[in-house]
């Protein structure tokens, strides 16, 4: 499975996403791949913010070496599930899809946990302090794709 982690900027939230869901993918042995992108340009090719950086290696995760980029509209096509961190990112997302099975793969993260919720995961980008609760968000909602998404034995 081909799994791509989005949100605004893609250096707080989805680098972040991408890292967790990374290292569970190893723990668990999958043959999955994880990738990240941001709805906006802004930052583009800029590393991920300190901030998710630091927390991130809290954890014992480096996400140090990843870049920001921009979702493409051949993402849709390229991965089979997209996780979004918001509802502005839910609708951004949504325009470039061509199809149901392409508006299909686009979910909530949050989901995983709280099924049909639609609830966001707060951006943490001025807001210092939020950095620890997206961290235990995307780790509690990432622990649920690798329950819901692998094959059984
Ligand atoms: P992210 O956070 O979407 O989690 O990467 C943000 C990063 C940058 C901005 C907003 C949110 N910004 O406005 O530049």
């Amino acid at each position: 499975m081909k799994i791509l982690m989005v949100c605004l900027g893609n250096i707080c939230r989805s680098p972040l996403a991408e890292g967790i869901m990374r290292r569970k993918i190893k723990e668990n042995n999958l043959d999955w791949e994880v990738d990240s992108a941001g709805t906006g340009y802004w930052h583009i090719g800029e590393s991920p913010d300190e901030r998710s950086i630091a927390v991130a290696k809290k954890y014992g995760i480096d996400i140090s070496d990843q870049k920001a980029r921009q979702l493409r509209p051949h993402d849709l096509q390229d991965f089979d599930m997209v996780f979004v961190m918001d509802s502005s990112n839910y609708r951004n997302v949504q325009t470039f899809a061509q199809s149901e099975d392409e508006k299909n793969k686009i979910e909530f993260i949050m989901n995983l946990v709280k099924p049909g919720y639609n609830q966001n995961v707060p951006d943490p980008y001025y807001d210092s302090d939020g950095f620890e609760e997206v961290y235990e968000m995307l780790n509690r909602a990432c622990e649920k794709v690798v329950e819901v998404y692998r094959k059984p034995k």
